[in-house]
Parts: structure tokens; sequence; C-alpha cells
């Protein structure tokens, strides 16, 4: 077989085409610039006041790796969502970085992420560089979602001290973990299996006046970025009795 110089031109150049599309399609695993503070006035580490409303596991959550972010907050949707974090200065930076949890929102200067200042601390090499990075004040950073992982632990309801039974139910889900989001939450009751929709009323709060009576069971919409969405049943109900305060375990977990 006889090809012309240009014909091969035209091969490698669709071979290279191809590649193009390939690498565009794995992307969601691509760094993105940006650049991070960290939290001046508080604790080393996470925050029980964050807007994402996880209260006291706001603050221990991840060992206290945590962050606000302003437009990755997504209205709430991404409270929970784990990212990879890493300066880019590679005198004082690790490779590795720090990886956070989102707890709350907010920005700073032209900043996506506002870190605890253990998590900003930590992405540095050493302890001396640490200090560097910290005098700093905010750095050049990149970033990409991550899988939350949160070894033994199931997903966990945890109903909010504002819950006034059996008029006012809110709570939120602790240890979701993996790469994607709980978009939608449902109630349903055991007997009869009405179900209904639940509000987010702010952050990862799903709220909802007269929830159903009885033991209700919950559901939960995962979806990914690629459209697949997942509805997960707990195998354990919330109690009849719940109180304001509470927390159970849901039974159930979801693969980082
Ligand atoms: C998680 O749920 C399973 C039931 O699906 C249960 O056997 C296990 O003890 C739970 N784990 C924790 C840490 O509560």
């Amino acid at each position: 077989m006889v090809l012309s110089l240009h014909s091969l031109l035209f091969i490698f150049a669709s071979l290279l085409f191809t590649q193009i599309l390939a690498d565009a399609a794995t992307c969601s695993d691509c760094f993105i610039n940006s650049r991070a503070a960290y939290y001046q006035n508080s604790d080393e580490q996470g925050t029980e006041t964050g807007r994402c409303g996880f209260g006291s596991f706001g603050a221990t959550i991840n060992g206290g790796d945590v962050s606000a972010a302003s437009d990755l907050y997504r209205d709430g949707v991404g409270c929970g969502a784990c990212y990879q974090v890493r300066c880019t200065n590679s005198k004082y930076c690790s490779d590795k970085g720090v990886t956070i949890v989102i707890t709350d929102h907010g920005s700073s200067d032209r900043t996506d992420f506002i870190l605890s200042k253990q998590a900003f601390g930590r992405m540095a090499q050493t302890t001396d560089a640490a200090a560097s990075l910290l005098s700093l004040g905010v750095v050049d950073i990149e970033y990409r979602r991550v899988s939350c992982s949160y070894p033994g632990k199931n997903i966990t309801i945890k109903i909010d001290e504002n819950s006034n039974y059996p008029h006012y139910l809110a709570f939120v889900l602790w240890y979701q973990q993996g790469k994607t989001d709980i978009t939608a939450v449902q109630l349903c009751e055991t007997q009869n299996f009405v179900c209904k929709l639940l509000d987010r009323s702010h952050g990862a709060v799903w709220t909802t006046t007269s929830p159903p009576s009885g033991p209700v069971s919950l559901r939960m919409l995962f979806s990914g970025n690629d459209e697949d969405q997942k509805w997960v049943v707990p195998l354990n109900n919330i109690p009849q009795d719940w109180k304001a305060g509470d927390v159970y375990d849901s039974g159930v977990q979801v693969n980082p």
C-alpha cells in the first residue's frame, strides 16, 4: 500500500485530535488554577458555625482540614465535597497538597477556598515552609475534586437543634463518601410509602414542615457529573420519636 505524504499527515492529525478529545473527556481529574487564603481569626481547625450547617461535625471532620468555598459552594450542594488543593510555589509547596472538605461559604481576594489554618499549613513541604506560606496569607493554588473517604463510618443523620418535634424536622447528613452530590432527599412513610420531597433550607440542611408521622425512611439522590443519578435508601428508619440533636446511623454508605 502506498500512502501519499498528504494522507499520512491527515491520519496523524486525526490521531492527535482523537487523543485530545480523550484527554478532555477525563478532565474531571485535571487540576484547575486558583487562589486560596485561610481563616485568619479563628481556630486552627474546622468550625461549628460554617454555613453548611454541619454543627459539631464541621469542627472535627477530616481532622480539621476543611474549607469555605466561594463558587464551589453551589448554594449548598457543594457542602461536604472533597478537594485536593496544592499551592504552586515549588520552594514551599508539596506535590500532594492537602485534601479538604467544604463546610462553609466565603471568599477573600479572588480565592476559591478559605482553608482552615491547619489545612493551609499542610500544603507546605516542611514546618518552616508552612510558616512562610502562612505569612503570605493568600497563595496561588491548583485544585481538583476528589472522593471523600470515611473508613468505618456510615452515612449518619444528625437531627438539627432547630427541629421541633413533631412539627418541623431539619437534619444534615454526615460522612457522605465519594465524589457525587446529594441533590434531593425524600422522606417516606413506612406504612403506605407516601413520599415527600424535602427543601434544602441552607447549606447541607434538609427541612420539612409537618413531616410524616410514624417511623420514616429516607431516600437520597446521588448525582454525578455525567448525568448519572442514583437513589440510595438507608437500611435504618428515622425513629418515630426523633428528637432535636439526635444522631442516627443510616446503616448505608456509598463507595468512595
Ligand atoms: C454500618 O451499617 C451496617 C449495616 O448496614 C452495620 O452493620 C454497621 O455496624 C454500621 N457501621 C457503623 C460504624 O455504625
